[in-house]
This record gives C-alpha cells, sequence and structure tokens, in this order.
C-alpha cells in the first residue's frame, strides 16, 4: 500500500506535528488520502502522523459526518470526564481505558483554510481528543493506567516475537 499506517515504535507516533501554514493543493489530496486510509482500516479518526506526515491535521467519521480538521485546538472542556474503552489503528489490537472530557469545543480550519468551530460530545468528543494527542505525540498508553500500561506493554511485545 502507498502509505502503511505507523504502527507503535514508530518514532513518528511520539513526534509533535508542525502547523500548516499553506492551504494548497497538496493538502487537499493529504487530507483525501487519510480519510480513504482510515476508512480502508474502518477506523473512526486518523492523524496525519500516523502516516508519517509531520502536519497538524486529523480526519475523523463519526454517524453521518466526516471531519477534517487542520491545527486543532480544543478551545473549551467539560470537567465532566469519562473513562471508556479506546483502540488505536496505529497499536493493532491492544484497547486500554482512557479518561477524556465529555465535551469539548474544537477549534480550527477546514482543508481549504476556512475556520471551523466544533461543539463535540460524547464518543466524537472522544476521538477528537484521541486524534488531537497524536499530533502532539501522544498516544492511548501515555493516558491509560500504570497497570493498563503495563499489561498492553506486555501483551504488544508478545505479538512482536510471534510476527517474527
Ligand atoms: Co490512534
Amino acid at each position: 500500500m502507498e502509505h502503511d499506517i505507523r504502527t507503535f515504535g514508530d518514532p513518528v507516533l511520539k513526534s509533535r506535528a508542525t502547523s500548516v501554514k499553506d492551504f494548497d493543493e497538496s493538502l487537499e489530496r493529504l487530507s483525501e488520502d487519510m480519510m480513504r486510509i482510515m476508512r480502508e482500516h474502518d477506523g473512526v479518526g486518523l492523524a496525519a502522523n500516523q502516516i508519517g506526515r509531520l502536519k497538524r491535521i486529523f480526519v475523523a467519521a463519526y454517524e453521518d459526518a466526516e471531519y477534517a480538521i487542520v491545527n486543532p485546538v480544543i478551545e473549551g472542556r467539560s470537567e465532566t470526564t469519562e473513562k471508556d474503552i479506546e483502540g488505536c489503528l496505529s497499536i493493532p489490537g491492544t484497547w486500554v481505558e482512557v479518561e477524556r472530557s465529555l465535551a469539548v469545543t474544537v477549534t480550527g480550519q477546514d482543508p481549504s483554510g476556512t475556520p471551523v468551530h466544533i461543539e463535540a460530545e460524547g464518543l466524537l468528543a472522544r476521538i477528537f481528543q484521541h486524534e488531537i494527542d497524536h499530533l502532539d505525540g501522544v498516544l492511548i498508553l501515555d493516558r491509560t493506567d500504570r497497570d493498563s500500561r503495563k499489561e498492553a506493554m506486555r501483551e504488544i511485545r508478545e505479538r512482536m516475537l510471534t510476527r517474527k
């Protein structure tokens, strides 16, 4: 495949993506590629880091809506948080509990440069927080509790060994 999804251990996943300044054709193409790759892998979100591009853009799909958000910023969040199980296309087979704000307000731009402002709650808010974490080099393993992280790391190591 042209763009393989980068998996755990790849340093690009621990790197901070840089702000997008040029809203040009290549950004539109990147956003379309990301949407396609996300769909091919049955994902609900994908950040540029995950295909090896350190640009601040992510895509997401929730219910009937698709989102492509550039330079996203969490402007506000609910005090209420909720713990739920999350997976990640970059850590296949691993599911851990992550505490997230129940609602967030996200601003940014669409790939053509038009400002966007989205009030998200529930699963959509969770997806946005997960993808924005990716752009900061943060993974679900960094967000779960110590015991879950240890257990997940053990499983990941076992999977890597049996794959070889
Ligand atoms: Co992820």
